[in-house]
């Protein structure tokens, strides 16, 4: 299957990319490297995928990239409300109107699916277990983003091109593109460089899911050709986040949980997600547990692959400010930019 990861260069992405071409697709990456570290693309991505640099927002460029696709998969944008919070224009010309300029390069181009790359973060914060019929109550710019596309991307795909919405729950463990910014890749190599856990708050409640498990679960969905909503992660790994912490504790010897402010003000997301539907579509797809997760991140740490874990270049939020600084990364503007700019702020207004 003729396979077109946009933003596949990142840290799902990357490792999506080694899955697929391991199947036998044929993988075509397109990615800006936003976070570009100088990082060695030969080692980021398969020999056997293709690679093309660019903008996301490009109509042109993505009508080039998805030419002959059978599956467009739109990985791109920003991620987690904070680095949202950098420009909320920016926020939603990258997740908002380039998962829509995407679909309609896919649908032009004739790709029978389309799968978007959502989060749990749609879900906000809810009393009880929400599943993939809860009325999503997103808490920010990124989940609105998230919950507009996932609302919108029908419409501009038509009938003809099927849509899949992974709703992702927290990602971790290791990667060729490695993130250190989400809470259990955090708390693991700080962990691990430096015996302490820093924790703040406790009680919120967070699905997780290891990026292998993404990426299978990937690979299955393109098989399978599954259509709609699709919750990502497994039951069993709704955590909270001190018991985040206790499992860090237990994983890596010697190292102390160090409590800061009860609770995260940027971050208010409290939820219990059920998995069950994808848990009875692909048995076991999930089933990297969080403990392999934080023991993966640890080793990166104790076998010198990472020294250190506060650099920015594993900080998607810090990353994303120095791109913004430097002006490698602005909202452009352009005109398809400002149409989809004017539906977010019409669903949702200016925040
Ligand atoms: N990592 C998580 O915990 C998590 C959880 C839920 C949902 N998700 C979703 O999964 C997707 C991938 O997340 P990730 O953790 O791999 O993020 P990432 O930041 O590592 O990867 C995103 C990639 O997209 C590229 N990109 C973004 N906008 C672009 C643009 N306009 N033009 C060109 N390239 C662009 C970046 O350079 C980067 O390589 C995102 O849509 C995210 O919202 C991630």
């Amino acid at each position: 299957m003729r396979v077109v990861l946009l933003g596949g260069a990142g840290y799902i992405g990357s490792v999506a990319s080694h899955h697929l071409t391991a199947l036998g697709h044929d993988v075509s990456v397109v990615d800006g490297l936003i976070y570009n570290r100088g990082d060695d693309l030969r080692r980021l991505l398969p020999g056997a995928a293709r690679f093309e640099y660019g903008d996301l927002r490009d109509p042109a460029l993505l009508a080039r990239a998805c030419a002959g696709a059978d599956t467009v998969v739109h990985l791109g944008g920003i991620v987690g409300e904070p680095a949202s919070q950098v420009d909320e224009g920016l926020a939603v010309e990258l997740n908002y109107a380039s998962p829509l300029i995407a679909a309609e390069a896919a649908k032009t181009a004739g790709a029978g699916h389309y799968v978007f790359f959502s989060s749990c973060s749609v879900y906000g914060m809810h009393e009880g277990t929400v599943d993939e019929d809860t009325e999503p109550n997103p808490l920010g710019i990124y989940a609105r983003t998230k919950v507009l596309a996932e609302r919108r991307l029908p419409d501009v795909l038509g009938a003809d091109t099927m849509l899949t919405s992974l709703r992702l729950a927290t990602v971790h463990g290791s990667s060729p593109r490695q993130r250190l910014d989400s809470v259990v890749n955090s708390m693991a190599s700080r962990a691990a460089a430096t015996g302490r856990i820093p924790l703040n708050g406790g009680s919120q409640r967070r699905p997780l899911v290891h990026v292998g498990d993404v990426a299978r679960v990937l690979a299955g969905v393109l098989e399978e050709r599954l259509a709609g909503a699709w919750n990502v992660g497994s039951d069993e790994e709704n955590h909270t986040i001190v018991g985040i912490a206790e499992t860090v504790a237990a994983v890596v010897p010697g190292a102390v949980i160090q409590r800061g402010p009860e609770r995260d003000e940027a971050d208010a997301r409290d939820y219990r997600v059920s998995f069950a539907r994808l848990q009875r579509q692909m048995p076991g797809a999930c089933s990297t547990s969080l403990k392999d997760g934080v023991q993966e991140v640890a080793d990166l740490l104790l076998t010198g692959t990472v020294n250190d874990p506060d650099q920015a270049q594993f900080d998607n939020h810090r990353g994303l400010i120095a791109a913004y600084t430097s002006g490698t990364v602005r909202a452009m503007g352009t005109p398809e930019c400002l149409r989809y700019g004017a539906e977010y702020t019409a669903a949702w207004g200016q925040s």
